[in-house]
This record gives C-alpha cells, structure tokens and sequence, in this order.
C-alpha cells in the first residue's frame, strides 16, 4: 500500500516514454478530439435535432462542462502517469481515499474497447469511399443511384466487414510502435492535413450558392425543436467529440512533461475541435441546401448525401476522394486513442509487450465489432431498446457512459483530491484554478445528473 509520502508525483515517469513537446501532446490531443464526431456525427445528429438550438447547447456544454472535465482527465493522467486503471488506484490511495476508484478507470477502458468496436466499422466504410470516390463510382450519379452504392456496400457483411478489418488493423499497426514513432508522427501529419484540406472544401461550399442557408440552419436557434432527449444528445456529443469520460485523454496525459501547461493545452485543443465540428457543418449544410437534401437524413448524411453532391460538381472525384482520405485520417488518430487506455493497461497489468497488447485488444475489438457490422445487414431487423446493435452501443457509450465517466472524473479531481495536488498540477492557485474547481466540484457533475434525469423523466417540469 502506498503511503501519501512515497513517491513524490513530480518525479513520476510514465513506462511509455514522454511527448517530445508541447505542440506534440497538443497534436495528439487534437488528432484524438477530432474524427468520425465531428464530421460524421455531428451534422447528422445537429440536423436530426434542428440545427441551431442543438448547435447551442452543445457549444455551451463543451465550454461548461467538457472543459473543465478534459482538464481534470489530464491532470489526473498526468499526476498518475499510469493507465486510467491503475492511476485512479494509485491517486485514490494517494489521497488518502478508496482504490476503488479504478473502477472509473475501467468503465473507460471498457468504453473504450465498445465505442473502438463501432467506429472502426465507420472508420472501414470511410476508407471503402476513398476507393469508391476514386473510382468515379459517384460521378453524375442521382440520389437512387448513391443509395444503392450505399445499401450495396453495407447490405454484405464481407465487404463491410472486410473493410472493417482493414481499419482496425491500420490502427493496431500504429498503436503496436508506441507513443513516439508511431502516434506522434503520424498525427503530426494528419492535424495540419485534415486542416487544410477543410477549408479546401469550405471555399467550394462557399461558392455553392447556398451558403446562406446552411449559416441559417447552423446558428438560427428554433428551441421548439429541442427536447430532454436532444439535450443529452448535445452533452454526449460533447464528450464524443472532445474524447472525454472515457481516460483517453487521461492516457496521453500521462506522457505530459511536467511543465506544460494543461488550462493553455485544453483550450487550444477545444478551440481546434470545435473550429473543425463548426467548419465540417459550413462545408456539408450548405451542399446539402444547394442539392436539396434533407439535413435530418440521419447517418447516412455523410455516405449517401456528399457523395451525390460531389458528384454532381466538376472536379467531383477528387473534392470527393480529398474528402474521404481526411475523414479516413482523423477517424485513424481518433481510433488510435481509443485503444490506448485498454492497450497500456495490459502492458502494465500483465506485462505483454506493446505489440502483443495491441494485437491482443485489437482482436476483441474486431470480434466486438462484428456484432456492429452485422446490424448494417444479417441483423438489422434484430432490434432492441434503441435498435440495432449499432443503435444500443452508440447510445450506451456516448449518452450514458462517457457523461457518466466525466461525473466521476470531475467528482474526483473536484472532491477526492485534495487542493494542494489539483493546484500542484495546474501550476497556479490563481482566478482561473478557482473558476475551474468551481466548475469540476459543482457546475460539470451537477449539469451532468440534471441533464441525465431529465432525459429518462425523473425530474418534472416546473413550469
Ligand atoms: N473524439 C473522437 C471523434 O470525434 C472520438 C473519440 C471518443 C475518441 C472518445 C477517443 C475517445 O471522432
């Protein structure tokens, strides 16, 4: 048992080597934060639940809650400086408290290994549109003609299986060569990429005629279209999509230097990922418009309606094969975090070498994912509670189970650790430490339970 004394955190080095520099953990941070979430998910969800008044509520939790949870995940990452399991084990009873607190650890782990399972099969039919968007296969071809590309392509479990297959192993590939040669150079890549090749396509959506009116849909708030439930959807997009409640952040933060400062990092990291989310919505709602397209079309936005619109614009096969190798990328750095708490936990549980652990979670993953595969076609009518498999896990792991790991991240770092060690890590016990413990001990957890109750009917209305 650890006594409080025994190892002081300064001290601490993480077994999996450090970041080379503060732009690198920023880079990584940001190659995890933005992927399929911000431009598979979030124009989809946004259209399903009305545009503006959804867009609001989901800014507003990524400013008052997902902040201040991503900054309390680093901090913990960083004061552990071991996977989530065992960092909330090693903190807890640093603080003098339970060890139990691994448990928090392990539902991220756990979600983690779920959410990984889903996205690699979006990841895989992100990267078959590389080829197919190449190929010319979209080229002046009507909305009858795309969706039967689409209802092809997911109605066989090989092909989409296949696909799936090729995208988990892309990732275990990088997630095998460990922190410094193979995440940081591959994210160091594929951030400025994805970047530039953005606001590539918002110039052609800009010039698509109806720019206007996808500016409209994104920040005209119609708050009668908002219920409970697109609530807790803006919140669980919120954690989707800056990584949070989960301990992936809390992994890469464990390879922190001391001295960089984690306030700076969050901000720059939120600021990049709700930039890219805000941009992938001009560059899509206005094609959509211009197309007359339905935003609310659901998940197949991205894979039925782009690949119409492009194909009706000259330059078409390469707007739109630029279009799915970026969201290839991003998908690829996101994927790459999602396995990192579940693979550097087996490492340093059970001693396997970082390219057996990847391989080893890899599989379960893949294993996982076929449950997900299978509801695009063998198993689509087996539905329960939400729908398909697909239905259920997206639900269960980003509505319940990543705000669910952000109430007990914030409740840690907020109660459980004692002020001198958050203060210790922020660097400073000034106005902004404050506002932030102000937000991790009341704001964030409180937000988070209220928005939970109100979705499943605990709390009546007032008015
Ligand atoms: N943030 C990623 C995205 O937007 C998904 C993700 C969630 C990655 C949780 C890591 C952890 O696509």
């Amino acid at each position: 048992m650890l006594s409080k004394q025994a190892v002081d955190p300064a001290k601490r080095r993480s077994l999996h080597g450090h970041w080379s520099s503060r732009m690198a953990f920023i880079l990584a941070v940001t190659g995890s934060a933005v992927g399929l979430g911000n431009i598979w998910k979030f124009p989809y969800v946004a259209g399903q639940n009305g545009g503006g008044a959804f867009v609001l509520v989901y800014l507003a939790c990524v400013l008052i809650i997902g902040m201040p949870v991503m900054i309390s995940e680093i901090l913990i990452g960083r004061r552990g400086r071991r996977n989530p399991v065992a960092t909330m084990a090693l903190l807890g009873a640093e603080e003098g408290k339970s060890r139990h607190w691994q448990w928090v650890g392990g539902m991220g782990v756990l979600a983690g290994i779920l959410i990984l399972s889903f996205y690699s099969v979006i990841g895989g039919w992100t990267l078959a549109y590389v080829f197919k968007s190449g190929m010319g296969i979209f080229t002046g071809a009507d909305a009858a003609a795309v969706t039967a590309v689409r209802d092809n392509f997911i109605g066989s479990w090989k092909v989409l299986g296949s696909f799936h297959t090729l995208f988990m192993g892309l990732t275990i590939y990088v997630v095998a060569r460990g922190v410094e040669r193979g995440l940081e150079q591959a994210v160091r890549f594929m951030v400025p990429a994805l970047l530039v090749l953005l606001v590539v396509l918002l110039g052609y959506s800009i010039s698509s005629g109806h720019f206007g009116d996808g500016l409209a849909f994104m920040f005209t708030p119609d708050f009668s279209k908002l219920t409970w439930d697109s609530v807790l959807a803006a919140m669980g997009q919120a954690f989707f999509t800056l990584s949070i409640g989960m301990g992936a952040v809390m992994a890469y933060g464990a390879y922190l230097p001391e001295e960089t400062s984690i306030l700076g990092s969050t901000a720059a990291v939120a600021i990049a990922d709700t930039s890219i989310a805000i941009l992938a919505g001009l560059v899509i709602f206005p094609l959509v418009f211009a197309n007359g397209l339905d935003p609310a079309d659901g998940p197949g936005l991205v894979f039925v309606t782009l690949p119409l619109a492009f194909g009706q614009m000259p330059g078409g096969v390469i707007f739109s094969t630029i279009f799915f190798v970026l969201l290839s990328f991003a998908a690829w750095t996101s994927a790459i975090s999602l396995m990192e708490p579940a693979v550097a936990w087996l490492i340093e549980h059970h001693n396997r070498t970082r390219a057996q652990a990847a391989v080893m979670i890899g599989l379960l993953i893949w294993a996982v994912g076929v449950g997900t595969v299978l509801s695009f076609n063998a198993l689509s009518e087996f539905k329960f509670l939400r729908g398909t498999i697909f239905d259920n896990l997206d639900h269960l792991t980003i509505n319940i189970m990543l705000p669910l790991g952000g109430v007990l991240i914030t409740f840690f770092a907020g109660w459980v650790m004692c002020r001198n060690s958050t203060a210790d890590e922020l660097g400073s016990a000034g106005a902004l430490y404050k506002f932030w413990r102000f937000l991790a001990r009341f704001v964030a957890p409180i937000g988070i339970l209220f928005v939970f109750l109100k979705a499943v009917g605990l709390l009546p209305d007032l008015s």
